[in-house]
């Protein structure tokens, strides 16, 4: 009890220590998607669907004249106009952030404002020139940490209360990394990897367990089977999925490789300890959702879920 208290008042100091080192610059999307004053509400649909956002500055030449959302949309929906523009819908308060501001201002204007996102602009210039979400925060935190990740006790700075607070249900943060095939000596290395990650996130040992035991076995299975591929996480409210893909030879029968017991390792693996025809067994055993998919001579997506 009392260690925890110890490291429950170092996290929240660490955290602290950050969001007043950090400014919004370094945590925000540079690259601003908007629309403009004339553009319809149908327009707003399609464009935040196809950059997964939840808002976006709507921009009359270089002037931010307001802000539109998916509430703004839901209720043009509703009322049976899509296709009135933007500017009827829009908010025309917008609350912006400057560039070069702490991010402890941030995080106490969405604290304040309950809003998703805000706007940041050049404090001389006026010029738009980003937007911040929470989740643009938490990764550039966790940037911050990687970074300094040597010269810290791990277990003291976990931003486990920022994850919590997550609350957009678009909200997802990726996590990407390429894996060398036949390179036994890097072989768990990205399983490692992004098991510090989902540790640093604060994600229950149990969930982050399981994610690396089966991260484990399809990076084993990249590394010995094909010429490698990649393995990608996206972390969710509520789940984590991670994906490996690759171009390598393909399954002829998946159901079959699904068989504990079932392996075509060479000798010459399992001599190494591999081999044993268990790793899909067990990244099932260890997931909540499992969909592998495979053609032979063009390669194997595997994706599984595991609800946190
Ligand atoms: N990405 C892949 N590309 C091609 N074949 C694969 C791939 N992943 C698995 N396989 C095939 O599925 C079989 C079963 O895989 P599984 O991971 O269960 O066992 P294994 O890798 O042979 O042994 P273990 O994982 O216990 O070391 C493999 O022997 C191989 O034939
Ligand atoms: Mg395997």
């Amino acid at each position: 009890m009392k260690d925890s208290d110890v490291n429950g008042t170092l996290q929240t100091t660490r955290t602290q220590e950050m969001i007043y080192e950090l400014r919004v610059q370094q945590a925000m999307t540079k690259q601003v998607i908007t629309v403009e004053p004339e553009n319809t509400m149908a327009d707003v649909s399609r464009v935040l669907e196809e950059n997964r956002h939840s808002g976006m500055p709507v921009m009359k030449g270089k002037e931010m004249v307001g802000i539109v959302s998916v509430e703004d949309l839901v209720r043009s929906f509703q009322q049976g106009n899509s296709s009135q523009p933007v500017k009827q819908w829009m908010s025309k308060n917008v609350t912006t952030l400057y560039a070069d501001e702490p991010l402890v201002h941030a995080v106490q204007k969405f604290e304040r404002h309950g809003y998703g996102r805000f706007p940041v602009i050049d404090r001389k210039t006026k010029a738009l020139v980003g937007i911040l979400t929470k989740v643009d925060i938490i990764r550039c935190m966790l940037q911050h940490l990687e970074i300094n990740y040597h010269d810290l006790e791990r277990r003291q700075y976990i931003p486990r209360e920022w994850f919590s607070e997550l609350d957009c249900d678009r909200a997802t943060l990726s996590l990407r990394y390429h894996i060398d095939g036949a390179n036994f000596e890097k072989a768990g290395e990205v399983s490692s990897k992004l098991k510090r990650s989902l540790q640093t996130l604060g994600l229950s040992p149990d969930v982050v367990r399981r994610i690396a035991i089966a991260s484990f076995e399809a990076e084993l299975n990249l590394v010995i089977f094909t010429e490698g591929g990649e393995l990608a996480a996206s972390v969710e409210p509520g789940r984590v999925t991670v994906t490996a893909v690759d171009n390598g030879p393909g399954i002829p029968d998946v159901e079959l490789a699904m068989q504990p017991g079932y392996s075509t390792a060479p000798d010459w693996v399992r001599e190494l300890g591999f081999g044993a025809g268990m790793g899909l067994h067990n990244i099932k055993k260890c997931s909540d959702e499992l969909k592998l998919e495979s053609k032979v001579g063009e390669g194997t997506n595997l994706q599984f879920t595991v609800f946190t």
